[in-house]
């Protein structure tokens, strides 16, 4: 039934933790099932130069723990020309791939979709970024360290916060989505955590900071994603607060790439073993185009072109939790 014989695995755009892990289950349920793995460095851009790297069960050990991704990533310009991905082909063909699978984002998703059309090349997708920003799972890799890592920082700022009595903002990523800040936020015990999908308003943040410190509170902490809706950045709020509330002495903290990096948690690790498995027996059944996430704690697969161009919504009740949270 299934005439599999070699299958190539990248890792695609921004990384996150537990790529490895996902890169290691591909390569050993390839082995298991006695079919050949390449290793695709750098993306859809290794591919164009035909930068492969053949992977057998033990080119992967000592992995699932680390950050990052062995087989490197990139995003790349050329492969978003037709000539670029034409060369990919010519070079996966040369190669003797029979289908690909791209661990990234959906830009990765969109590039795969496109290269599968144009070649009627199979591809699976799997979910990997920290944003957790992608239709048809209600987990992408990396989320859940990102999360944990967000939350560690938080509480150590916390601890010279309340030495001090400050006010401190936290810049956390999230370009699009607010679902690391709205998340860590409520973990962390933020006051007030300002994401793209709401725009809360700054008056409505000086009330809270206003009421917050007549409630008795020693110090406050302001989760911000990068992509809030204010439009200001953690610096201009910064001015604006200290313009407004000069009682507070107000400070910034970007926590920037430390986000993406480290040791995958134990979800992440296990969730990336179940999503290669599922990727490869999938691509043995003949299956194409598609993404693997989790819904309800089952692996499931996802329509690629609706994970790519459906739309995640921030969880409204767990905004409704963080407001109840901060009285
Ligand atoms: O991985 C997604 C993300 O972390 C976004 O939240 C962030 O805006 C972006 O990547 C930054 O990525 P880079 O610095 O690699 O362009």
């Amino acid at each position: 039934m299934n005439k599999m014989q070699k299958i190539g695995v990248m890792t695609s755009g921004g990384d996150s933790p537990g790529m490895n892990a996902a890169i290691r289950s591909v390569v050993r349920t390839c082995a298991y099932h006695e079919l050949e793995c390449i290793g695709i460095y750098r993306g859809f851009q290794g591919l164009i130069e035909g930068d492969f790297k053949s992977m057998d069960a033990r080119s992967v050990n000592n992995i699932v723990n680390k950050g990052g991704t062995i087989l490197k990533s990139a995003r790349s310009k050329e492969f978003m020309t037709r000539k670029g991905r034409d060369t990919a082909f010519a070079k996966a063909k040369e190669q003797g791939l029979d289908a690909l699978v791209v661990i990234g984002g959906d830009g990765s998703f969109t590039g795969a979709m496109i290269f599968s059309d144009e070649n009627d090349f199979p591809v699976m997708g799997i979910p990997g970024t920290i944003d957790n920003d992608i239709y048809g799972t209600s987990s992408t890799l990396g989320y859940d360290t990102a999360l944990n890592t967000v939350v560690d920082a938080i509480d150590k700022i916390r601890d010279t916060a309340s030495s001090h009595n400050r006010l401190f903002f936290v810049e956390v990523m999230g370009r699009d989505v607010g679902n690391i800040a709205l998340n860590a936020g409520v973990g962390a015990g933020a006051e007030e955590i300002l994401i793209p999908e709401e725009n809360l308003g700054k008056d409505r943040l000086l009330e809270s900071l206003k009421r917050s410190r007549a409630s008795g509170k020693s110090s406050s902490i302001v989760v911000v994603a990068e992509g809030d809706k204010t439009g200001d950045n953690v610096f201009e709020l910064k001015d604006y607060v200290e313009a407004n509330l000069p009682e507070y002495e107000v400070r910034v903290s970007v926590l920037g790439h430390m986000q993406r990096g480290g040791s995958p948690s134990c979800w992440d690790r296990v969730l990336a073993s179940r999503m290669g498995v599922k990727a490869v027996e999938s691509l043995m059944e003949g299956k194409s185009n598609y993404m693997v996430g989790i819904q309800d704690t089952k692996i499931v697969l996802c329509p690629l072109d609706q994970a790519v161009k459906g739309k995640t919504d921030i969880d409204k009740e767990l905004i409704r939790v963080s407001d109840i949270m901060t009285t």
